[in-house]
């Protein structure tokens, strides 16, 4: 394979993070590996983290079954809930913690007839309005739970809409309202998402759900003692297939979109928007040229980008890029295209190769 494009991710900064969110938790944590890891391979982060995970969180049975069959033993959640109700078999056969958001959903569990009692996670929604009943019908829903032979365990979830934004109350609103619909159960709680987990410690409770800040990057508006450890797990890497010089008024690339003031030397990296690199990145975007800075100019194809190589002269065809990584935080690539680091992750394409360090 000879095209230079690849995304290496550091298994060890997985690792790293995912104990990170244990500590500031201090309790139990589910490694949030939906969407494939959030890009960075679920089975070989869930192999990594299988000696230490409490659980894992995935949206959908088929992202169980991947796991399940590379031969995760370790608890795992399913965050969304079925989606019909002979999915109940599968949560049954495959040993999972199930979720349930509503009606129909309790409805389906109530009826089922598992060979075992079913874990469940019932979903309070304390202000997302996207999932989950409302405080004030959660303890009777309890009690039917309780009552349902064929349930297991109970634990009692909410997830946060603003937890990112450090400043602002309505996280400890969202708090409030779930401490005062559960007040009087006893039993296991989880509200923290990776934001709550670093910045929120009356959210962390029994259990804790960190997805993106195992993979390093912060979601806090305002990083703090705890998100500036965060290691990054992935680095997505090409090289310079082409150098040019511009004169000054010459253009570069579709659209022109950007114009050479004085005279440029251009680099040709092989990584596009069919690579998952953002298409709207702007002008002045990031990059890291054989280790020093540089920027994106003119607008990003689907195999290739341009930046600027005026101030690394010596840049040369072949020399190593780093598009986010180590250097280059995604949270800057993210902002400069109007995204946040979970669709670059989540975004990186098949063609791209994951090569894993250990
Ligand atoms: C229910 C639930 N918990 C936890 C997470 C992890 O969130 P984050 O990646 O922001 O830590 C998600 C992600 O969407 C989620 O849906």
């Amino acid at each position: 394979m000879s095209r230079p494009a690849k995304a290496t991710i550091n298994l060890n900064a997985i690792r790293a993070n995912y104990r990170l969110a244990k500590q500031c938790s201090g309790g139990k944590a589910a490694a949030i590996i939906k969407a494939n890891a959030y890009g960075h391979g679920a089975v070989r982060v869930a192999q990594a983290l299988s000696s230490e995970a409490d659980a894992f969180g995935v949206a959908c049975i088929e992202e169980a079954l991947e796991l399940r069959e590379s031969g995760i033993t370790t608890r795992i959640m399913l965050l969304e809930g079925v989606f019909t109700p002979d999915e109940l078999s599968a949560v049954d056969r495959l040993d999972m913690t199930v979720v349930i958001h509503t009606q129909e959903q309790l409805t389906w569990l109530l009826a089922a007839r598992p060979e075992r009692p079913l874990a469940v996670m019932l979903k309070l929604d304390t202000g997302m309005h996207r999932l989950g009943f409302a405080p004030e019908n959660v303890q009777a829903i309890y009690t039917q739970l309780a009552q349902c032979p064929h349930v297991g365990d109970i634990t009692l979830m909410t997830h946060f809409s603003r937890a990112d934004e450090v400043d602002e109350a309505f996280t400890a609103t969202q708090i409030a309202r779930f401490q005062a619909a559960v007040a009087t159960l006893k039993v296991p709680l989880s509200l923290a998402n990776s934001a709550g987990v670093l910045a929120w410690p009356a959210a962390r409770a029994d259990w804790v759900r960190p997805g993106i800040m195992l993979y390093g990057a912060d979601p806090l508006d305002q990083p703090n003692a705890h998100s500036c450890q965060l290691q990054p797990a992935m680095s997505l890497t090409s090289a310079l297939i082409a150098v040019r010089e511009l004169a000054a008024g010459e253009s570069i690339g579709y659209g022109a979109r950007f114009t050479c003031e004085q005279p440029v030397r251009v680099g040709v990296v092989a990584l596009g928007y069919a690579d998952g690199y953002p298409r709207h990145a702007k002008d002045g975007t990031p990059v890291r040229v054989k280790g020093q800075k540089s920027r994106i100019i003119g607008r990003v194809s689907m195999d290739m980008l341009t930046v600027d190589l005026t101030a690394i002269p010596d840049a040369k065809v072949g020399d190593p890029v780093e598009l986010w990584g180590d250097d280059v935080a995604a949270n800057s690539v993210a902002a400069m295209s109007d995204t946040i680091a979970y669709t670059l992750f989540t975004g990186v394409t098949r063609r791209v190769p994951l090569v894993y360090v250990d």
